[in-house]
């Protein structure tokens, strides 16, 4: 097949990676220097609606595969579909489970999906009056896309209704946050369990630990996720629990409401002290640094999967996943998650062992040269027979990349 993806980030380049190895041919757009070394790469950014529909129509792509939420939630798929081109992603109205907190929490308590309790403010008073509702320690979410920072985890009243005026009153999110979502503060270990489907049928991926925070002991602000590692460690039951509890009624759920939904379900889970499962929030895409080990484990033809699911047909059961441990670093720059440094020259990327991937996520070619062009830079990914073996095998690599002030977490995986 001939397969656009579309986006530029560390989840982008581990997809390419992954359908060009089943033998597709895959073009990107815009893509990046480490996609443009396996893949043709065309300057149509993500926020270029309509010029990428025509990009799939004038490339006769047979499937395209939407990796950001921001053109999602903007209707790209739809407007792909309407074309006639098979498009692995949500339409906007699915993609409004990422889009807005409200009408996804909304969902969630209608189809009966364990979350945290909730109430919605648009308005300071009612704001306060929940937070004290929901006893002071909650979760502040601006409503609407917020590149990431639009979930303050509040450890008082007080911090909640800072986050509350910030949002509803200084518009620190301008009108994403004109309503925000205030839920109860759910304290556990989190899981990443990433589902294809049709609108139908489910085909969960293998799950993923992500490490959020910017320093190692989840210590410092939350970044996008500073690296990951597959197998996650809940164990056979409680990912069945997930499937049973929180993935199949989002799906029906799904059908029942009238959305056609044909892409990925990203399901952010807390399980909390008593082992039970909490749906946090769904991402409508792959999650990223998620993606790269989840790449790198599977077995079998994505792209068949992929545009069985965009069909309509999802083939259950057509992948299977290596038995090995990945694990996936991420280089990130000086500043992130705050004032980023771009620019700086990236060295120490030749030479790296075949069992050691590295995915670029925020770089650029300058003079011939790759440097940093964004917080997280570049996502190490190694599969080894053990979390040890995959942590030594990527941190190797790491330690081997020259980055003006880069930052690396050297605790991924070591909580297993
Ligand atoms: N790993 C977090 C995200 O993809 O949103």
């Amino acid at each position: 097949m001939k397969i656009l993806v579309i986006g530029n980030g560390g989840r982008e380049h581990a997809l390419v990676w992954r359908l060009q190895r089943n033998g597709h041919e895959v073009i990107a757009a815009p893509g990046n220097p480490g996609i443009e070394q396996i893949a043709r790469c065309i300057g149509v950014g993500v926020g270029e609606i309509e010029k990428l529909v025509e990009l799939a129509v004038t490339e006769h792509a047979e499937l395209v595969v939407v990796g950001p939420e921001m053109p999602l939630v903007a209707g790209l798929a739809d407007r792909l579909r309407e074309r006639g081109i098979v498009t692995f992603g949500p339409g906007a109205d699915g993609a409004r489970l990422e889009g807005s907190k409200v009408f996804s929490k909304q969902f969630f308590a209608r189809h009966h999906i364990p979350t945290a309790p909730f109430e919605i403010a648009a308005t300071v008073a009612e704001a306060d009056a929940a937070i004290a509702r929901l006893g002071g320690a909650v979760v502040v979410k601006a409503d609407g896309l917020a590149a990431g920072k639009g979930v303050v985890v509040a450890s008082d009243a007080n911090e909640a209704r800072i986050a509350a005026r910030e949002m509803l009153e200084a518009r620190r999110f301008g009108d994403a946050g004109a309503t925000i979502v205030i839920e109860q503060r759910i304290i556990g270990r989190e899981v990443s369990v990433l589902v294809l489907t049709d609108g139908k049928r489910l085909e969960v991926l293998p799950a993923v630990e992500d490490h959020k925070t910017i320093f190692d002991g989840d210590r410092g602000p939350n970044t996008g996720g500073m690296g990951t590692v597959s197998p996650a460690w809940p164990s056979d039951d409680l990912l069945a629990r997930i499937r049973h509890e929180i993935l199949e009624p989002t799906v029906r759920g799904l059908a029942a409401d009238g959305i056609d939904y044909r892409g990925v379900l990203y399901a952010g889970v807390m399980i909390d002290a008593a082992g039970a499962p909490w749906l946090l929030e769904y991402n409508c895409r792959f999650g990223d640094p998620e993606t790269q080990p989840i790449m790198v484990r599977l077995i079998g033809d994505l792209g068949k999967v992929l545009a069985g699911a965009a069909r309509g047909e999802l083939p259950v059961g057509a992948l299977a996943t290596d038995a090995r441990v990945a694990v996936c670093v991420v280089v990130a720059a000086a500043g992130y998650p705050g004032a980023v440094r771009t620019g700086d020259p990236i060295r120490g990327l030749d030479n790296v062992p075949s069992d050691v991937i590295v995915f670029h996520a925020g770089t650029a070619r300058q003079d011939g040269q790759i440097v940093s062009a964004g917080g997280r830079v570049l996502g190490v990914t190694a599969l080894g027979i053990s979390v040890g073996q995959a942590r030594d095998r990527a941190y190797a690599v790491v330690d081997g990349i020259e980055l003006s002030g880069k930052q690396v977490r050297r605790d991924i995986g070591a909580r297993r």
